[in-house]
C-alpha cells in the first residue's frame, strides 16, 4: 500500500470507493493492519477501556496517548495514523495546541477530538498550524456522563439539525475528516452527501465514506454484550490477519455494515 494521506482519503471519497479504519495501540497490530491494507489506524482513547479496563475513556491521559501513538508509529509503514485527544486535553485552545503537539511529535499524522460547533476555534487554530483534525460527532464517548449513557444520537428532528449544523461549522473551521458514531443511517447518509470532506462511520450505516471499528470488538474479544454495530470477524476466520482482511474486503465490497448493524 502506498502511503495514505488526507489526499488519498479525499480521492477515495470522490471516486465513491470505501476506505477502512481500525483501532490499534501497539506496533504489532499496526503492522497487521498495514498488511491488510487498512487505510487509517486510529490510536483511540478506547484504549482506556480495552487495554486499561476502565469503564469509560475519561481516565486516559495525553502521556498515555503519546506512548501508544509512538508504539503504533514504530510498527506502521503506510497507514495514516489518527490519534485521539483525550478527555479535557482540549478544553481550551491553548491546551489543545499543547496536547496535539505531543501526539504529532509521537508520530500521529492527525488528531481527533469530540464535540460540536463550540470547537470551531480550536479546530481552526490546530488546522492553521498544520495539524489536521478529525471531528467526532454523534455519540461522543468522552461526554457519556452528560449524554446519560452510550445512546444513539440525532434521532429527533432538532438534534439531527444540530448535528448537521455542527458538522458544517467544523468543516468550515478546517476539519479534514468527520467521524459519526451511533447516528441513524439516513442522517449519516445525508451528512456524507453534503460534506466536502471524508466521513467515517461507526454505527452510522453503510453510506459513510469510511468505516471504523475497535479492533478488540471486531476480533470478538471484548467482554460483555456486543454493540449492535459490531461484527465479530474472527468467528469465521482462522487467524487475526484473516479476520482483519475479511473486514477490509467486507467494507470495500459494501457487505459491511449491513442494515442489522445500523440504527433507524
Ligand atoms: O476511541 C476510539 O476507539 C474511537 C472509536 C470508537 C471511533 O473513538
Amino acid at each position: 500500500m502506498k502511503n495514505v494521506t488526507l489526499h488519498t482519503l479525499a480521492q477515495l471519497k470522490q471516486d465513491g470507493e470505501k476506505f477502512t479504519c481500525l483501532t490499534a495501540y501497539d506496533a504489532t497490530f499496526a503492522q497487521v493492519l498495514n498488511q491488510a491494507g487498512v487505510e487509517v489506524i486510529l490510536v483511540g482513547d478506547s484504549l482506556g477501556m480495552v487495554l486499561q479496563g476502565n469503564d469509560s475513556t475519561l481516565p486516559v491521559t495525553v502521556e498515555e496517548m503519546a506512548y501508544h501513538t509512538a508504539c503504533v508509529k514504530r510498527g506502521n509503514s503506510s497507514s495514516l495514523i489518527m490519534a485521539d485527544l483525550p478527555f479535557m486535553s482540549y478544553a481550551t485552545t491553548e491546551q489543545a495546541l499543547d496536547s496535539a503537539a505531543a501526539l504529532m511529535q509521537a508520530g500521529a499524522h492527525m488528531v481527533k477530538l469530540e464535540g460540536g460547533a463550540w470547537l470551531a476555534d480550536t479546530v481552526e487554530a490546530l488546522s492553521e498550524r498544520g495539524i489536521p483534525v478529525c471531528a467526532h460527532l454523534g455519540l461522543t464517548p468522552q461526554s457519556v456522563n452528560k449524554l446519560g449513557g452510550y445512546k444513539v444520537q440525532g434521532r429527533e428532528e432538532d438534534s439531527a439539525v444540530q448535528l448537521l449544523q455542527d458538522a458544517r461549522a467544523l468543516e468550515q473551521a478546517g476539519a479534514s475528516v468527520l467521524l459519526l458514531e451511533c447516528v441513524p443511517s439516513s442522517l449519516a447518509k445525508q451528512l456524507t452527501e453534503i460534506a466536502g470532506v471524508p466521513v467515517i462511520g461507526i454505527g452510522a450505516g453503510a453510506d459513510t465514506d469510511g468505516q471504523v471499528l475497535v479492533l478488540h470488538d471486531m476480533l470478538g474479544i471484548t467482554p460483555g454484550r456486543r454493540p449492535r454495530f459490531v461484527k465479530d470477524f474472527m468467528s469465521e476466520a482462522d487467524s487475526i490477519e484473516g479476520a482483519v482482511s475479511a473486514y477490509v474486503n467486507a467494507v470495500k465490497g459494501g457487505l459491511f455494515p449491513s442494515a442489522e448493524h445500523g440504527f433507524a
